[in-house]
């Protein structure tokens, strides 16, 4: 079979056409209306003791730190309260031992030891302070602890560890409070620093969103689109009916209940763990298998940047070992006759290594309209080795590319649809609905947030009102939206 052929049958199991999207979103608000009214469900739903959105006239100096992937962040924030800050942060990339450590203490006490460094760097008088003579309680930082994996949250600076997603594992931490195991190991470095809140990256995003964006408009999302994905929203209280359940369980937690609003944490990762309605092609089920958690972040691990790359290579590495006659990756130009060709493909090739193709892989190739995919050619050459790749090989790698990252994005609609559509958004009044971004792929993957849109306006419940719909990049937001809701938690405790 020609080899463009079969690249088309394959970039056509891709495809998520409009009909599927309608599903998706019929389903997704299905799900979440389940997700707030009792616990154990596919979308966690997580209320997150947030109660407002900023406004931009919030003021004062926090810390925040960021745990959430490859790096750790710690940074100090000014809040100028006109929708202003100053930020001075340090990063370090989290070693891949401590991701799949044997005891939680030695991640954590890794963590205290970064802020404990960021203090002696950035507020060395502080710091001295403290240690010299001890700093009385009010003098103390507090700390708005970005910890992005899910969550059962029980306060505004408690919650106990779901699960670990994005290639963490440590077993031990399972179940305990996280903003507990970090203050302990603080409090070993007798640090002047308290954990006040308890943030995932996806509430920091739209707090940061909501503080910065122009205007009086609040935010209704903040979704990450990076290495993993997830969304926060602003749900009616009343809505949230498992409340009643969680203080049965967990006690009764304080919040403030005036405004009528809890930010719901959605961990929209673990949408469709069941398959109802997610595509599911040979490579997705093969991908999930040999995943250190198959069976969940199902929605996940289709659309986000931990696992685009690693759907790609197993397209192309079955296209180019599973068929003699389809000449992807050989060369057959010195060949005789047709049977026989070469092949071109390094044996130490990253296409025989799980995780081995990485999402800017995808980014470069999409992005490449050079005379005969030039760049493509190079990529190929540099990352996979695949030596003098044809014109042909890099059309058939760019539509599969195309195909993998384009179903990705529509999926990426389902979810904001279906929060858009179910709070009724649209409806409740004339002024745009605002969601700050964050994350690799919106920022870097080109056309994403138009393959979004062009889907939003496919969606039953939408359509025309896509104009209205404003995504606004929130960069690096949830180390502002941290210090932000530490800020909350701090003034509450006064
Ligand atoms: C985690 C979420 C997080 C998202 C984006 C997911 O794997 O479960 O808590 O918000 O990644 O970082």
């Amino acid at each position: 079979m020609a080899l463009t052929e079969e690249v088309n049958r394959v970039a056509a199991l891709f495809e998520y056409g409009p009909e599927d999207l309608n599903k998706g979103v019929k389903e997704y608000i299905r799900q979440m209306n389940e997700g707030l009214e009792k616990q154990g469900t596919m979308l966690s739903q997580i209320p997150t003791y947030v109660t407002n959105v900023p406004n931009g006239t919030e003021k004062g100096t926090y810390l925040a730190v960021d745990l959430g992937g490859t790096n750790f962040r710690v940074c100090s924030i000014v809040l100028h309260g006109n929708h202003t800050f100053s930020l001075q942060q340090s990063k370090v990339a989290v070693p891949r031992t401590l991701m799949e450590a044997k005891k939680a203490t030695d991640l954590f006490s890794f963590l205290a030891k970064q802020i404990e460094a960021f203090l002696k760097e950035h507020h060395s008088e502080h710091f001295e302070a403290h240690q010299q003579k001890g700093l009385g309680s009010k003098e103390f930082f507090d700390l708005g602890f970005t910890f992005s994996f899910p969550v059962n949250q029980i306060g505004i600076n408690k919650g106990k560890l779901m699960r670990w997603t994005k290639g963490f594992d440590i077993d031990e931490a399972i179940g305990q409070d996280v903003c507990g195991l970090l203050q302990v190991e603080i409090d070993a470095l007798n640090l002047p620093v308290r954990v006040a809140a308890l943030v995932n990256d996806t509430v920091g995003t739209l707090m940061a969103r909501s503080y910065t964006s122009p205007g009086t408009t609040k935010t209704l999302i903040g979704a990450i689109f990076g290495t993993g994905t997830n969304g926060a929203y602003v749900e009616k209280l009343d809505k949230v009916t498992k409340m009643k359940d969680i203080a049965a369980a967990e006690g009764e937690a304080s919040y403030d209940r005036s405004t009528g609003l809890m930010v719901i944490n959605s961990e929209w990762g673990s949408f469709d763990n069941a398959l109802n309605v997610l595509p599911n092609t040979p490579y997705d089920v093969d991908l999930d298998k040999e995943s250190v958690n198959p069976g969940i972040q199902m929605f996940e691990k289709r659309v986000s940047g931990m696992f685009l790359g690693e759907i790609l290579r197993r397209a192309l590495l079955a296209l180019y070992q599973n068929d003699e006659e389809v000449a992807l990756f050989k060369d057959t130009s010195s060949a005789d006759n047709d049977t026989s060709s070469t092949t071109t493909v390094a044996n130490d090739s990253a296409l025989y290594k799980q995780w081995g193709i990485d999402t800017s892989f995808l980014s470069i190739v999409e992005e490449d309209h050079s005379d005969h995919l030039r760049i493509t050619k190079q990529t190929l050459e540099l990352q996979l080795g695949v030596s003098a790749p044809s014109t042909e090989d890099c059309v058939a790698v760019k539509t599969l590319v195309h195909a993998i990252g384009k179903r990705a994005a529509r999926l990426s609609a389902v979810a904001l649809a279906g929060v858009v559509i179910g709070t009724d958004k649209l409806k409740e009044s004339d002024e745009p609905v605002d969601i700050g971004v964050d994350g690799s792929l919106v920022e870097y993957y080109p056309g994403f947030e138009d393959y979004i849109r062009e889907a939003f306006r496919e969606i039953e419940g939408i359509g025309a009102d896509e104009k209205r719909i404003r995504i606004g990049l929130a960069k690096d937001g949830s180390g502002l939206g941290a210090a932000l809701i530490a800020l909350v938690a701090a003034n509450k405790a006064a």
